[in-house]
């Protein structure tokens, strides 16, 4: 791998910001009007240790998952931890056009090594990790061709990413996947290799019924190939205030009832940064997602260093 190049640090919330209020349930009794968003801690819900990988899944397109990816990478890398993001999306690659890889002097992008060829076993993760414009984040690029790995199937190809990611673990304290709006063989991949997942959603009767085809997907992968993974976090995400949005943080907490129930609030600025080709938190420091993902991330990852 080439050297890292000079890369922008991600800066600390400046001071006096305030962050949404932690509960532990949520309270029925309080009408819609005076709901406000919060984020529900449940009592059983113990912070995660670094060294860690987590899947950001969700077959609905447009959840937020590569949003919640590179904010969460910007959140954990502000906060000193290392972080890998992968693009395991065969259809968008929109995390690797937003966190664009800083591919090594003189070698054209097409010859640099992606996601496609460490399944394909042409690479290991570590020569397809590159670095990013900003410090601590590396990224493995998805590359063109990475729907063939659903289609050509691979040897090997379920518990790949798992075996790459150990072989980098001492590099990186955390690993952060992005899938696909798919629950193919890449999002099995993906959820091998994790310890844990976190669900983007937004808020609408829909998207509650999609989780049940999600949740079959986790439980067929804990059965046969990761008997570990556990869903720490739903986020739901482009939150406005609305019954359904409070419908849904209950729906998911009935669901999931050790997990991190959060809002991640609407906000153009975040919609604009992939367009600026940096994490809003470089962007727009102050909009209302960066203090979200900042705050999960604090909950999730504390800093162990
Ligand atoms: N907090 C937010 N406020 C406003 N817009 C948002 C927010 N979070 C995400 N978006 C927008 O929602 C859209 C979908 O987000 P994103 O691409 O991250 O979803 P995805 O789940 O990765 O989609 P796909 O399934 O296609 O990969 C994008 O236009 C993104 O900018
Ligand atoms: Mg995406």
């Amino acid at each position: 791998m080439s050297p890292t190049p000079q890369t922008v640090p991600l800066p600390a919330l400046p001071d006096g910001l305030t962050f949404l209020d932690i509960v532990t349930e949520w309270d029925p009794a309080v009408s819609y009007q005076d709901w406000r968003p919060q984020i529900l801690v449940p009592k059983t819900f113990r912070p995660l240790a670094a060294p860690r990988t987590v899947v950001l899944a969700n077959q609905k397109g447009g959840a937020a998952k590569t949003t919640s990816t590179v904010e969460l990478a910007a959140a954990l890398a502000a906060m000193s931890h290392r972080v890998l993001v992968i693009d395991a999306d065969p259809q968008r690659a929109a995390l690797s056009a937003w966190l664009l890889p800083v591919y090594p002097e003189g070698l054209a992008a097409a010859d640099c090594r992606t996601l496609t060829d460490v399944f394909f076993g042409d690479a290991t993760l570590a020569e397809a990790a590159h670095p990013t414009n900003f410090e601590r984040i590396h990224i493995v690029p998805s590359g063109t061709t990475l729907g063939r790995v659903e289609s050509d199937r691979p040897v090997g190809a379920e518990t790949c990413l798992r075996e790459e990611i150990e072989a980098v673990r001492d590099r990186f304290d955390v690993v952060l996947i992005d899938a696909g709006p798919t629950l193919g063989l890449l999002t099995v991949a993906a959820m091998t290799a994790a310890d844990d997942v976190v669900i983007p959603t937004l808020a609408s009767g829909l998207d509650i019924e999609g989780v049940d085809d999600l949740q079959d997907t986790i439980d067929r992968v804990r059965r046969r190939l990761n008997p570990k993974l556990s869903v720490r976090a739903v986020l739901i995400t482009v939150w406005d205030k609305s019954t359904v949005a409070r419908d849904m943080a209950t729906a998911m907490t009935d669901r999931y009832p050790d997990a991190i129930v959060a809002p991640v609030r609407r906000s153009t600025r975040a919609k604009e940064a992939p367009a600026a080709k940096e994490p809003t938190r470089l962007y727009e420091p102050t909009a209302a997602p960066v203090r979200d993902y900042d705050q999960i991330a604090r909950l999730l990852l504390p800093k162990a260093i």
